[in-house]
């Protein structure tokens, strides 16, 4: 069977790694991809928004099944073109996909659902949007409320901060369309931690848990960026935080989403704080997370494409899927300056052999092959992906990797996990 990933990051290399390895044995095709995936099946060479290229590709070449990574194209309505069209589609409709690509609806549908989140407003007029600021206080968050790549989130510690994130999205040009309302909402205290979790519509099954490390730098300073790393498992999310999750975020959110005549089937990410042993929902993804998914699709044991199958059929159910008692860790190695300016086109030396460091798997993101050689071409390069018998294990293999990997300007925090590491040490 021939399967289309749509998307080029770590999440999608990760993703086509997995399905490629299936037992079954399928043909694996990723559009656009990067290197890695090329070394796991066939890069086409249509953007991952190019819907009436990628639809065409699907009606010449009949996948029987299409994966999509990234959030763009989910909320550009690829799944409901394919689906149409009679093929077999992994990730939401574009009216599902709202819970990420509209902050606004994401927090309607948590305050009607009764969702566990931060109270908001919602404003396009600068000026109301600055009083409430002045009336709620810092720190305080500023949200664009359309896709903006990532870079749509300030947490303002001072009112000053707030006002000007408030005026880059209103007023300037900063996030474009994206930022022509903004979600304001009160800041969460607390740890955070990701949970993935596949819905069929009906049935939700929640993956491993998983924490994603968001600042450049270590100890957590500096800018915002896509993700410097993950862990599996968080041991922050407890049994009895996953029973909340379970019951007043997902179930909960679905019943809304029903409610409203909408039904969710793919992956749905909630980014989650958590404050003593209570969750709150930060935001919600309508896809896997990067770089978490590179460090829960190495726990996962077996197949995947049987739940993947199954969400797609409406038969999800837990036994589909095993976890290997193995922690995993994925440090990911940036280009110089990310997540400002940054080079391209650096070659990047000894994959294969960071690739042959035990339990290791070297996942691309920002990569591209040029005159045969693997080069940089974003600002994510590459996540470093390893298991072991315990969190210390998988550490100390992903940090040899990546140590024997170089290209000019690589840059890579050395204290990913550094949380679930202070409490191991603390007993
Ligand atoms: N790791 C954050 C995200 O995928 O949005």
């Amino acid at each position: 069977m021939k399967i289309l990933v749509v998307g080029n990051g770590g999440r999608e290399h990760a993703l086509a790694w997995k399905l490629a390895n299936d037992s079954t044995k399928p043909e694996l095709f990723c559009t656009p991809g990067n290197a890695g995936t090329a070394e796991v099946g066939t890069n086409l060479s249509y953007g991952a928004t190019d819907l009436a290229g990628i639809r065409q590709w699907c009606l010449d070449n009949q996948p029987g099944l299409v994966v999509i990574g990234p959030e763009a194209p989910l909320c550009a309505g690829l799944a409901d073109v394919l689906e149409a069209d009679g093929f077999r589609v992994f990730g939401p409709s574009k009216a599902a996909a709202e819970l990420e690509g509209s902050k606004q609806f994401a927090k309607e549908i948590m305050k009607a659902g009764g969702v566990p989140t931060s109270a908001y407003e919602t404003f396009s007029d600068p000026a109301a949007a600055c009083a409430y600021v002045r009336k709620r206080g810092a720190p305080i968050v500023i949200k664009a409320d359309g896709l903006a790549a990532g870079k749509g989130v300030t947490v303002a510690e001072t009112i000053e901060q707030a006002e000007a994130a408030i005026r880059d999205a209103l007023e300037g040009s900063a996030f474009g369309d994206a930022g022509s309302r903004v979600v304001i909402e009160d800041f969460l205290e607390g740890e955070e931690a990701s949970i993935l979790a596949l819905i069929d519509g009906e049935n939700v099954v929640m993956l491993a848990s998983s924490q994603d490390h968001k600042r450049i730098f270590e100890k957590d300073r500096g800018p915002n960026t896509g993700g410097m790393g993950a862990y599996s498992p968080a041991s922050i999310v407890t049994e009895s935080v996953l029973e909340k999750v379970k019951t007043e975020v997902y179930d909960r959110t679905l019943a809304e989403l029903k409610k409203r005549g909408i039904v969710y089937k793919g992956v749905l990410y909630a980014g989650l704080m958590i404050k003593d042993g209570e969750p709150s929902v930060v935001e919600f993804n309508c896809r896997f997370g990067d770089p978490e998914t590179q460090a829960v699709l190495a726990r996962w044991d077996g197949d995947m494409l049987p739940a993947i199958n199954a969400v797609i059929d409406g038969t999800l159910s837990e036994d589909l899927i095993q976890w290997k008692p193995e922690h995993s860790v994925c440090v990911v190695m940036v280009a110089g300056g990310y997540p400002g300016d940054y080079a391209k086109g650096d070659e990047i030396q000894n994959l294969e052999k960071a690739n042959a460091v035990q339990d290791t798997v070297v996942f691309h993101a920002g990569t591209a092959l040029k005159n045969g050689k693997v080069v940089t071409a974003g600002g994510r390069v590459l996540g470093i992906t390893s298991t072991g018998s315990d969190l210390p294990d998988a550490l100390s293999k992903a940090y040899i990797a990546v140590e024997t990997i170089s290209y000019k300007g690589a840059f890579y925090r050395n204290d990913i996990a550094h949380r679930e590491m202070r409490r191991l040490e603390n007993g």
